[in-house]
């Protein structure tokens, strides 16, 4: 942008009401403020992923929700519609209508990374029951990962 141009977008501005104005950066910074709400979970915190092969929901991961998840997210009014107790249902996700798993990508599957507590306030099992439903371990994590990773049979 030159001079002239900077001069001209300048001159507009101007030609706003200051009524509008103060409307047009509300909403810029509702914008900005919503974007760093949506910002990227940081993926370098996450437990690597587990060695282990051949993994499967019912032999390696399912166990592991039983103590964490599956009283909110079990049969009986599951919170937020997700149910852990079935392969298909904890891939499928809840109300949010986003897959909770994503097969192949564990560093992009919202469970992990909820897990991971690197979504605010999305941290599960969620920050303030933690006396009851105990989180998961890093290691813990690297397996439901690496279950991830081979295809989330
Ligand atoms: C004390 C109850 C409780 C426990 C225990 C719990 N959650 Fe949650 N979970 C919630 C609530 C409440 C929500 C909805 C949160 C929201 O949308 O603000 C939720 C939402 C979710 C979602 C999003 C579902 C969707 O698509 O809407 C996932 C995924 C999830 N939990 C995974 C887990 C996992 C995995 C565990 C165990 C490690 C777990 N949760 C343990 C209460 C719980």
């Amino acid at each position: 942008m030159n001079f002239f141009d900077a001069w001209c977008v300048l001159k507009k501005i101007n030609t706003i009401p200051m009524s509008k104005r103060i409307v047009i950066a509300g909403i810029s910074s509702l914008m900005i403020s919503l974007n760093a709400f949506a910002a990227d979970p940081d993926i370098s915190k996450l437990p690597p992923a587990a060695k282990q092969t051949g993994m499967t929901y019912d032999k390696d991961i399912k166990p592991l929700f039983e103590k964490s998840c599956l009283k909110c997210h079990g049969p009986e009014k599951p919170k937020s519609k997700y149910r852990v107790d079935s392969r298909e249902a904890a891939i499928k996700g809840g109300s949010s209508d986003e897959a909770a798993v994503i097969p192949g990508k564990s560093e992009k599957s919202p469970l992990v990374l909820y897990v991971a507590d690197l979504v605010e306030e999305m941290e599960m099992p969620p920050k303030d029951k933690r006396d009851q439903y105990p989180p998961l371990k890093p290691e813990q994590i690297g397996l439901i990962r690496a279950w991830i990773d081979q295809g989330a049979k």
